[in-house]
């Protein structure tokens, strides 16, 4: 009876050791894979011109998704059969702040646009710290690059504004003013785009923009440098408003839960007319609400829990020290 036991307690001993080294290997090996060696980058287009001369454009705002792949998915979907030149998103991206998090998010919006060239712009929900002055954006930075950046498109200048930490970056409105200074007067139109919106007239009096005195300083910049458009995100409900003289566009969610009259997902759909105009639409679009938990939870959960990777050493050295101390005499087991 006693040697049973043993002969038992001893294949179980195997099977603690296997259960250990896979739950090692997996956490290793998915740690490694989303480490960004392997994934894509999304780099801004700092300083570049696309199609010089051009007078007609379009493109499309997105944003506030926080990785619900389902509805992001349908989003992508829509603007990809819109004739959009390409598509800015306003940020709210991710649900954790690691780069392993952050190269599968870049996985999947690259799969999700295809050949459509997006435009980011970080949103408070990807970085770390709400202060300014700390290093919070350091996961988006690995996989997105910076966060201020200005490029141009056709007779169109656009600027990227980075609010992530619910107010302007510390210098942003200098770098601002130096870029304005340089290039504005080349362009015929000129396109803010960013993820806290200046103003929120909301009737809630929720007030979910950027500080006063930050606004009165933009706003006489802007004015100044004459804006042709500002869009934003943040609010997670459709907005059409005035800032600076020039339309204020806020987009609804592609992910999170919507809010206002039409909660539901959509985006902004803008073309820079010839003859000097702005359209914008607001395309909405029907989908669930779900994300890829099997995918998110190995790209970015597992491999982010320290004690599932300990649980996998502690069920290896335990199975070995079964597998010494419980040896059957003959040295045969029941498998064998
Ligand atoms: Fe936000």
């Amino acid at each position: 009876m006693l040697d049973f036991i043993r002969r038992k307690s001893w294949l179980g001993g195997w099977i603690l050791a296997v259960a250990g080294a896979v739950l090692c290997i997996l956490c290793y090996e998915l740690l490694r894979r989303y480490d960004g060696h392997a994934s894509p980058l999304m780099l801004p287009p700092a300083g570049r011109f696309f199609r010089p001369g051009e007078t007609g454009i379009c493109f499309a705002v997105f944003g506030d998704f926080r990785i619900q792949t389902e509805p992001f998915e349908a989003v992508m979907k829509s603007i990809r059969g819109s004739g959009a030149d390409f598509a800015l998103c306003v940020g709210d991206m991710s649900r954790k702040r690691e780069i392993q998090h952050f190269c599968w998010l870049a996985e999947r919006m690259k799969h999700a646009a295809g050949d459509l060239a997006v435009f980011c712009t970080p949103g408070n929900n990807d970085r770390e710290s709400r202060d300014p002055r700390e290093n919070g954006l350091r996961a988006y930075k690995g996989v997105f690059g910076q966060s201020g950046y200005w490029f141009a498109w056709g007779d169109s200048l656009f600027i990227s504004l980075d609010t992530s930490a619910e107010r302007l970056a510390a210098g942003e409105l200098e770098r601002l003013e130096e870029i304005l200074k340089a290039e504005r007067d080349r362009f015929r139109r000129l396109v803010v785009f960013t993820h806290v919106p200046p103003l929120d007239l909301r009737r809630e009096g929720r007030k979910e923009c950027l500080p006063a005195g930050e606004v009165d300083d933009l706003e006489a910049l802007l004015r100044e440098y004459r804006l042709s458009l500002f869009v934003a995100g943040h609010q997670h409900a459709e907005a059409r408003w005035e800032f600076a003289g020039a339309p204020l566009l806020v987009t609804p969610t592609s992910g999170q839960r919507g809010e206002g009259k039409d909660p539901r997902y959509g985006y902004w759909l803008v073309k820079l007319l010839s003859d000097g105009g702005i359209s914008a639409e607001c395309r909405r679009v029907e989908a669930g609400d779900g994300t890829d938990m099997m995918a998110y939870f190995l790209s970015s959960r597992m491999n982010q829990t320290g004690w599932l990777f300990r649980l996998g050493v502690v069920l290896l050295l335990t199975g070995c020290g079964m597998i010494c101390l419980l040896r059957p005499p003959d040295g045969k087991s029941d498998a064998a």
